[in-house]
C-alpha cells in the first residue's frame, strides 16, 4: 500500500475541537512534534475568530516544547494525562486553565484500554520507519504508542529522519491482555525480549505520513554540585553496606533511577563506586549518565521506556549501534514500569522527593501542597513494589528558606508503608523495621539540615510523643504556613500554632 504523504499542517487539520489525541513518546524523547506545533496554530486561529478549539492529550509521560509548550501557550489543551515537565504547561495548570490528571505511568495505557477516558480519535506516532504492511518502528521511546495505535481509528505517522533507522530492532513491543484474560508478563531478567520490534497496525488506519527532520527536545542537566555529589556518594555507600551485610545479593539487583539533576548525580556516583559490581537497570528513563556507564562497562544492561539523552549522546548511540544492540532495550511504559515485574526482579528504586515528613511519607509532586511541579511519573510504580525503595533530596531548598524535612507532608504521593530509605546530603535514615516514632528520630537526626534540627525536635516533643503517630494537628503544617507568611520556614514559632 502506498502511503499518503502530507504536510504537518494538513495532518493537524484532521484534528477537531473536542478530539482525544494520543501521542507517542515518553519525556521529550520520541514524541510527535511537527503536527502538534501546527495544531497550536489552528487553535490560535480559531480562538481569534471566537471559536472554541481545545483537545485532550494522552501521552506516555512529558513531551517537549513543540507539544506541551506550544499547545499550552495556545490554550489548546482542555485535559491532559499523565506526567509533564513543561514550564508553560505548569503555569497553565496552576492557573486553573487545564484539567491535568496526574496518574501512575504504568497505568496510563491500561486505563485507556479500560475506557476510563473515552476513545482516542487520532494517534500521532513518531517513527524512524513505517512499512506498507503497517509495521511502525518507534524512535527514542516506547510510551503508550502500541495502545493508542490499536485504539485510534486514524493514525498519523511523523517519519522523523533526525532519528536513525538504526533504532529498528531496539524496541520490544508487548501489550498485555486485559482482565479477566491477563496472564503473567514473562520477563524474568531485564534483557528478556517478549514482543516484536515494531507496532503492527492495519495500514488502512495510517491516514497520512508526515516527513520531518526534527531532533528530540531533551534538556541537558545541570552539572553535579557538592550537594548532589554528596547525596550520590551516600547512596553508593548505603548500597555497598547493604551488599556487605548480605541484604543485597553480591551479584547486585537491577536499579531504577528517577529523572532530574539529582538522579543524574546519583548514577554518576554509583558508577564510580567500584565496590558495587557492574549492574543492570530496569527503569523508565535512561539519561546521559547511564550511557556513559554502559560505555565504561559499569552498567551491563539497560531496560528502559525512553532514551532521554541529549542529541549528541543519542547520535553517539546511533553511530555505535552494534555496541549498544545487546545492551539496551526500549519498552512500552506499562511494561518498563510494571509493578509485577518490579517486584519479581527485586528492583532497587531511587527517586527524588520534594519533601519528606517525620514518619516517612513523601511528597514528589506539589509545592506547598497545592501547586503542581511535574507529577508522580513512575516513582509510585517502582517505590510501592521495590526490593528497597530509596528517596533522595537536598535537606533544604531555596537557599535554606525551605526544609525538605517537615512535620507532615503538604501532599502525599508515597506513604510511609512504601518508603524504606531517605537520603539527604546530611545523611541516611534507614526506616526499615522501624515504628513511626523510631522513624521520626532517625529522619531528624540523620537527614534534617542543622538549621532545622532543633525546630523539628521541638515539634516532635510538642506533638505529645505517646500516640502511634504523634502529631499536633494544628501545628503539623505550621512550617508551610510560616513559609507563606514570612517566606522562610526558619522563622517558625511553634507557640503561635498551638
Ligand atoms: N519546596 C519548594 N521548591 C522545592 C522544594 C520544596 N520543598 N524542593 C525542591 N524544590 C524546587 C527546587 O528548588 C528546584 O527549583 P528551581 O527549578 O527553581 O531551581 C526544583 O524544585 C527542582 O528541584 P531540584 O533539586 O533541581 O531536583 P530535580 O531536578 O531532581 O527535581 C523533582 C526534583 C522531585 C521535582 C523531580 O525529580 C520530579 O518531578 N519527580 C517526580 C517524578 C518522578 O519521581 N519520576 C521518577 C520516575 S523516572
Amino acid at each position: 500500500m502506498a502511503f499518503n504523504f502530507i504536510s504537518a499542517a494538513e495532518a493537524a487539520s484532521i484534528i477537531k475541537h473536542g478530539h482525544n489525541i494520543g501521542l507517542s513518546g515518553f519525556t521529550p524523547a520520541g514524541t510527535a512534534k511537527a503536527v502538534t506545533a501546527e495544531l497550536a496554530k489552528i487553535a490560535e486561529l480559531e480562538h481569534s475568530k471566537g471559536n472554541p478549539f481545545q483537545v485532550s492529550v494522552f501521552t506516555g509521560a512529558s513531551t517537549g516544547d513543540s507539544c506541551d509548550g506550544v499547545l499550552a501557550r495556545a490554550k489548546a489543551i482542555r485535559y491532559r494525562a499523565p506526567y509533564t515537565t513543561n514550564a508553560d504547561f505548569r503555569k497553565a495548570v496552576n492557573g486553573g486553565e487545564i484539567a491535568y490528571n496526574d496518574i501512575h505511568l504504568s497505568q496510563m495505557a491500561q486505563e485507556l484500554r479500560y475506557g476510563f477516558f473515552g476513545g482516542i480519535d487520532v494517534a500521532i506516532i513518531e517513527a524512524c520507519e513505517v512499512t506498507a504492511d503497517g509495521k511502525i518502528y518507534l524512535t527514542a521511546a516506547g510510551g503508550i504508542a502500541p495502545t493508542i495505535c490499536h485504539m485510534a481509528s486514524k493514525i498519523i505517522v511523523e517519519l522523523n529522519s533526525a532519528h536513525s533507522k538504526n533504532m529498528m530492532g531496539m524496541h520490544d513491543v508487548y501489550e498485555p491482555k486485559d482482565p479477566p484474560y491477563r496472564r503473567e508478563i514473562p520477563i524474568y531478567k531485564p534483557s528478556d525480549r517478549i514482543g516484536t520490534p515494531y507496532i503492527q497496525v492495519d495500514p488502512k488506519k495510517i491516514i497520512g505520513v508526515v516527513e520531518t527532520n526534527w531532533p528530540d527536545e531533551a534538556r541537558d542537566f545541570a552539572g553535579s554540585d557538592p550537594v548532589t555529589d554528596q547525596i550520590g556518594q551516600r547512596v553508593a555507600d548505603f548500597l555497598t553496606a547493604d551488599m556487605k551485610r548480605g541484604i543485597i545479593p553480591a551479584s547486585f539487583l537491577p536499579l531504577q533511577s528517577g529523572v532530574g539533576n539529582i538522579a543524574n548525580a546519583v548514577l554518576g556516583a554509583l558508577g564510580r563506586e567500584k565496590s558495587i559490581p557492574a549492574f543492570e537497570m530496569y527503569t523508565e528513563v535512561i539519561q546521559n549518565s547511564v550511557i556513559d556507564l554502559i560505555r565504561a562497562g559499569r552498567v551491563k544492561f539497560g531496560s528502559t521506556c525512553s532514551l532521554t539523552v541529549t542529541n549528541d549522546c543519542l547520535q553517539g548511540i546511533y553511530d555505535d549501534i552494534d555496541f549498544f544492540r545487546d545492551k539496551l532495550i526500549l519498552r512500552p511504559s506499562e511494561i518498563s514500569n510494571n509493578p509485577e515485574i518490579v517486584r519479581r526482579l527485586g528492583i532497587i528504586s531511587i527517586n527524588t522527593a520534594i519533601e519528606v515528613d517525620l514518619y516517612g511519607n513523601v511528597n514528589s509532586t506539589h509545592i506547598s501542597g497545592t501547586k503542581m511541579m511535574n507529577g508522580i511519573g513512575g516513582s509510585g510504580d517502582f517505590t510501592r513494589n521495590a526490593y528497597i525503595s530509596i528517596f533522595t533530596c537536598p535537606s533544604i531548598a531555596k537557599e535554606g528558606k525551605i526544609s525538605a524535612i517537615v512535620p507532615m507532608v503538604s501532599h502525599e504521593d508515597h506513604s510511609e508503608h512504601s518508603v524504606n530509605i531517605i537520603i539527604t546530603e546530611q545523611g541516611v535514615a534507614d526506616l526499615r523495621g522501624k515504628s513511626p516514632k523510631e522513624r521520626a528520630m532517625a529522619i531528624i537526626e540523620n537527614c534534617a539540615h542543622p538549621d532545622y534540627k532543633e525546630i523539628l525536635w521541638d515539634y516532635f516533643k510538642l506533638s505529645g510523643g505517646k500516640a502511634q503517630t504523634p502529631h499536633h494537628i494544628q501545628a503539623a503544617l505550621g512550617m508551610h504556613a510560616e513559609l507563606g507568611k514570612s517566606g522562610d520556614m526558619r522563622n517558625i514559632n511553634w507557640a503561635e500554632h498551638m
